[in-house]
């Protein structure tokens, strides 16, 4: 039988390149640098995290949120907890990347509380996401019905 990608590849990808990413946070926070530098590095990083976050958010909401609306129904309390999350998400990195800009002036332990708080978040919803959305997907699914969401996926 020929090799085939797993329905929820791409996302699953997205996840770990992501996730790589927010470990480079975590480590520009706890190195041995000047503070310039470390905002530098926070703000270019972050510049770069943000726009693939948004990208990553906007096809799970165009996608994977409605077949698990479709699957558990729009009240459905695990669509409702992955939906708020995505909100902090946005706040939480929003609000770094207002912290790092500095029109406020440049605190650093905001910047290093925002920045965790983005982290933990993340963590969360990562782990969330596995079990809320992506098994209950693979479970609840017909084979065809996750093709479908494969091929919208690419
Ligand atoms: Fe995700
Ligand atoms: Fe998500």
């Amino acid at each position: 039988m020929a090799w085939r990608e797993r329905w929820d590849e791409r996302i699953r990808e997205e996840h770990r390149s992501l996730e790589s990413q927010v470990e480079v946070l975590e480590r520009i926070l706890t190195v041995d640098v000047s503070p310039e530098d470390r905002r530098g590095a926070l703000r270019w990083l972050v510049g770069s995290l943000r726009p693939l976050l948004e990208m990553h958010l906007e096809k799970e909401e165009g996608t994977l949120f409605p077949a698990l609306e479709h699957h558990l129904g729009k009240e459905a309390d695990p669509l409702e907890q992955l939906r708020d999350q995505h909100r902090e998400l946005r706040s939480a990195v929003k609000e770094l990347t207002e912290l790092l800009q500095g029109s406020r002036g440049f605190h650093w332990a905001e910047v290093a509380g925002a920045s965790r708080l983005f982290v933990d978040l993340w963590e969360d919803h990562e782990k969330k996401e596995d079990r809320l959305l992506l098994d209950v997907l693979e479970f609840g699914l017909r084979p065809q019905e996750l093709n479908g969401l494969a091929q919208a996926l690419r």
